[in-house]
């Protein structure tokens, strides 16, 4: 039986770099790269091999996402890492998104997350993970970017909760919590905005942030933070009124 990673997202960011650390890992057989653009994908498997196998997919569609299921099915793979790196974010005043980009965000961010997580367990066993890209944004309410830090805490939650169900299986989940990263997220969050972020303090390399999660994984840890300024940042939220918290988020952000 094959033996496989699924990443989405896996054509740019930190889901790129997921890419180039399982290609080092002998017993993956093959990597099944999701993203939308072909032709992102198409340089992704030039650069890396036949061992990449490219599906464009867009994972706000639930029926494109059972397509998706359906060649799972055929294949019959063993899944060893399932990496739900694809997501995007938009930081704006409520005022500046349409109720289509807002379910849209929760489509991507969250249900293509529970719906890829469920469609994979089946196919896992002892020793696979699963790892959800959530964020610093999720340990606490975020003004300026209040459903993208929404649906980071929804990916929190939910990671943390079927890591504990799926325990007597031998399956992990992880919520990858990252502070910012140097990837093109950012930068097209903030297009066209009128108020918006503007200080990205604690900035890290997206391959430093991948690797330790993929050591966390592998120690079976529910949550990873990279990172003493995220690690300060979650231990702050711990201990602070969620209400200075913000308070503190307006005034690092000028707003
Ligand atoms: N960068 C940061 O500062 C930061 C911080 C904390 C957490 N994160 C999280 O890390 C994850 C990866 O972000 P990144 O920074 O690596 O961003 P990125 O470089 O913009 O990569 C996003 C990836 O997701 C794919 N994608 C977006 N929408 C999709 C859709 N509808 N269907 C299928 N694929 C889709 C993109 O490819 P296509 O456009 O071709 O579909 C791309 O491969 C996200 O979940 C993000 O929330 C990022």
């Amino acid at each position: 039986m094959k033996k496989i990673a699924i990443i989405t997202g896996a054509s740019s960011g930190i889901g790129r770099e997921f890419v180039k650390l399982l290609l080092k890992e002998k017993e993956i057989h093959e990597i099944w790269a999701i993203a939308r653009n072909k032709e992102k994908l198409d340089r992704l498997k030039k650069r890396y091999g036949e061992k990449v196998k490219t599906f464009s997919v867009d994972l706000s569609e639930l029926d494109a996402i059972l397509e998706f299921a359906e060649i799972i099915k055929r294949k019959n793979p063993r899944i060893k890492y399932l990496i739900n790196s694809a997501g995007y974010a938009k930081f704006c005043s409520y005022q500046e998104l349409s109720a289509e980009q807002t379910v849209n965000m929760i489509d991507v961010n969250c249900s293509a997350v529970t719906a890829m997580s469920l469609l994979s367990i089946p196919y896992m066993g002892k020793g696979s993970h699963i790892l959800n890209l959530s964020s610093q944004a999720s340990f606490q309410p975020l003004p300026y970017q209040n459903v993208y830090s929404s649906t980071k805490a929804f990916v929190r939650n939910y990671s943390r909760a079927l890591n504990v169900e799926l325990k007597e299986r031998g399956i992990s989940v992880t919520a990858v919590c990252p502070g910012w990263m140097r990837t093109a997220l950012y930068r097209r969050a903030i297009i066209g905005a009128e108020k918006t972020v503007n200080n990205f303090c604690g900035m890290s390399r997206p391959g430093n942030v991948a690797a330790k999660a993929l050591r966390d994984a592998k120690r079976n840890r529910d949550m990873s933070v990279y990172g003493m300024y995220v690690r300060t940042a979650h231990l702050a939220a711990k201990i602070l009124p969620q209400k200075l918290m913000m308070k503190l988020w307006m005034m690092q952000q000028n707003f």
